[in-house]
């Protein structure tokens, strides 16, 4: 069995798939890894659109990737499109939002996606997070009511590459504070931060 660490430094967005059908039951397996996370008043707020219907699948991206989205057409190779959305008529995320400023609901569906993710490497496929899509799109091409946000697209399928390094991360010094504020923070962390690779 894979150690929790290593799958997590394994991972990495996978922007090229094999034109594989992934088979329901894996697909099924991360649907049930993202069904166990914790949220907020326990509200479980997310829903998960999955789309492995290749005509369906068509439509959503090319919905979903006109225009300014055209850069994320490279999900449309995915057999498997997956929409996280969630509930946006929940108490409790009416009262984070409005009394302490806190969008648990985007924390919720953050914390479930990423165990779908996880549990997706875990299995030998690849995954991408996407934020960079048409939100009316997918609306229009899923037919989806106005009580449902759409948070973010995961493509899921086998992968056909995958990137050569890990992705660079800051020093855990410069993430991790311990005990008081880390160096630079006072003053904005002047000259710190990723430097992002594709
Ligand atoms: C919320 C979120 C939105 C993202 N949106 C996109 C996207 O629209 N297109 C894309 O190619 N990658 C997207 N990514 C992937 C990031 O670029 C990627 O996670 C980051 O560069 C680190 O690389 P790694 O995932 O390979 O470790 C997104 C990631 C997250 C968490």
């Amino acid at each position: 069995m894979t150690a929790f660490i290593d799958l997590v430094r394994s991972r990495r967005s996978i922007r090229r798939f094999l034109p594989r059908a992934v088979e329901r039951e894996k697909i099924t397996a991360c649907l049930e890894a993202a069904r166990m996370a914790p949220s907020a008043h326990n509200a479980q707020p997310w829903r998960f659109f999955v789309v492995d219907d290749p005509g369906l699948r068509d439509r959503l991206c090319e919905k979903a990737f006109r225009g300014i989205y055209r850069v994320s057409r490279f999900a449309a190779q995915a057999p498997v499109v997956i929409v996280v959305l969630v509930r946006k008529d929940i108490v409790v995320h009416f009262v984070g939002r409005r009394i302490q400023g806190t969008t648990y609901h985007l924390i919720d569906s953050g914390i479930a996606g990423e165990h779908l993710v996880l549990q997706a490497e875990e299995l030998g496929l690849g995954t991408c997070w996407m934020g960079w899509f048409s939100r009316r799109g997918v609306r229009r091409a899923l037919g989806l009511p106005r009580r449902y946000k759409v948070v973010a697209m995961i493509p899921l399928g086998y992968p056909a590459s995958r990137p050569p390094r890990e992705t660079e991360r800051m020093p855990l010094d410069e993430v991790a504070w311990w005990n008081g504020l880390g160096e630079g923070a006072e003053d904005g962390e002047c000259g710190k931060g990723p430097t992002p690779e594709r």
